[in-house]
């Protein structure tokens, strides 16, 4: 039965991973799925991360289920971490929150919880956004429609735009935000413009639901949950999914947070057992592992402090990375390329065609997605000229 469904290409992101280990050429460079790679272009498992698996090792001593919300001591970490400690928010107990198996596995169980509300709920999402909210979101049952977010020609943000399609959005209607590092462009919004998001939410009544997955790798661990903050303090009710596989590097473990901010503790009780309800119909409970190596390292002080200063290391390291190929690139192209300093995260847009970029993968084996956008983590010393040469030869 199962010919008469159509044979699909592949995945946008995934499939670039693919396309590179087949790629004989020793001078191939990826920059496609977004991971952390450090000078050798290895995904080290973190010091902070090692010590937790001795620790996690010596004191695991069944392998029975782990309760359907998951690791509680890893859910109030990581909303301390998300939220701030002493948030209002956790302070009055108004966030139901499950260990998800991954920022996807959250982003899925807060769709599926959405359709339970209303069927046919429209999530607003930013043009572009990363190419996976369209399946995970969609597939749940939502209508997706773009709001404006990145011009590609002055390669910054369309605030204005972006807002005037905002403000016309129903009340009940979901906006979909990237909490930092936006995923493709690297290009976050201002405090000033979260503020004004934040205004309009509360007068519109839209409800935001904020992906991130990114903390720590913008400006900092706390700077980089500012725009959750402020809205937790504005707004009666919102979503959100984080993701432990960049700042943790866990990402094959699985293991995400998906929070929903509700306007008492009544409300909190009831979205608590829906989420555990939707999560129950589709993986039952999260794995383990994952969520109690973050348990650890976030509840214990020394650790805490080692993990965060591991995080500083990445993030300084991919600053560093901008500015090399951004150099790198004034040797060889006419353009500028200033901007992809000014963005933040792993993720910066090229600004150049989908043409110009399966040319340069063709020609001279260098891999990152149709839409431009480049893992700032897959530069390096060795490979950043070369890459810098690729790039000038379809300019
Ligand atoms: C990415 O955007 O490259 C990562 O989040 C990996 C993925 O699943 O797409």
């Amino acid at each position: 039965m199962f010919e008469t469904l159509p044979a699909l290409s592949p995945d946008p992101i995934l499939g670039l991973s693919a396309a590179f280990k087949k790629d004989t050429s020793p001078n191939k460079i990826d920059l496609g799925v977004g991971v952390y790679k450090d000078e050798h272009g290895v995904t080290p498992i973190l010091s902070s991360v090692r010590e937790a698996m001795n620790i996690l090792d010596g004191k695991e001593d069944s392998k029975v289920y782990i309760t359907p919300q998951g690791h509680q001591g890893f859910i109030n970490g990581m909303l301390d971490l998300i939220f701030g400690k002493n948030a209002t928010v956790l302070n009055d107990n108004r966030v139901a929150a499950v260990q998800a198996p991954g920022g996807c596995g959250a982003l899925r169980i807060l769709a599926e919880l959405l359709v339970r509300v209303n069927e046919n709920t429209t999530v607003w999402v930013s043009d572009p956004t990363w190419a996976n909210h369209i399946p995970l979101l969609g597939d749940a049952g939502l209508t997706l429609k773009p709001y404006p977010y990145f011009d590609k020609d002055k390669a910054g943000i369309k605030f204005d735009e972006m807002m005037a399609t905002l403000g016309d959005v129903q009340q009940g209607d979901v906006v979909l935000l990237h909490g930092c590092c936006h995923n493709p462009t690297g290009a976050d919004l201002s405090k000033e413009q979260w503020q004004a998001i934040a205004e309009l939410a509360q007068k519109n009544g839209f409800l935001p639901f904020v992906d991130t997955a990114y903390q720590g790798f913008g400006e900092g661990l706390q700077e980089d949950a500012y725009g959750i903050r402020l809205l937790s303090e504005s707004v009666d009710e919102m979503i959100v999914a984080a993701s432990c596989s960049k700042n943790f590097g866990l990402y094959r473990e699985r293991v995400g947070l998906a929070a929903i901010v509700c306007k008492d503790s009544n409300s909190k009780s009831i979205a608590q057992s829906q989420i555990q309800s939707v999560a129950r119909g589709i993986y039952s409970m999260p794995p383990s592992y994952g969520g109690a190596l973050v348990d650890i390292i976030l509840n214990d002080p020394d650790l805490f402090t080692r993990w965060e200063s591991e995080v500083n290391e990445m993030r300084d390291r991919m600053i560093g990375l901008r500015k090399l190929l951004v150099d790198n690139l004034s040797n060889h192209v006419d353009r500028d390329f200033d901007f992809i300093n000014q963005q933040k995260g792993m993720f910066s847009y090229l600004c150049i065609e989908p043409e110009q970029v399966r040319k340069v993968r063709a020609e001279k084996s260098v891999y990152f997605v149709d839409s431009s956008r480049i893992n700032i983590a897959g530069i390096n010393q060795n490979n950043v000229e070369r890459l810098a040469l690729a790039i000038a030869s379809v300019i």
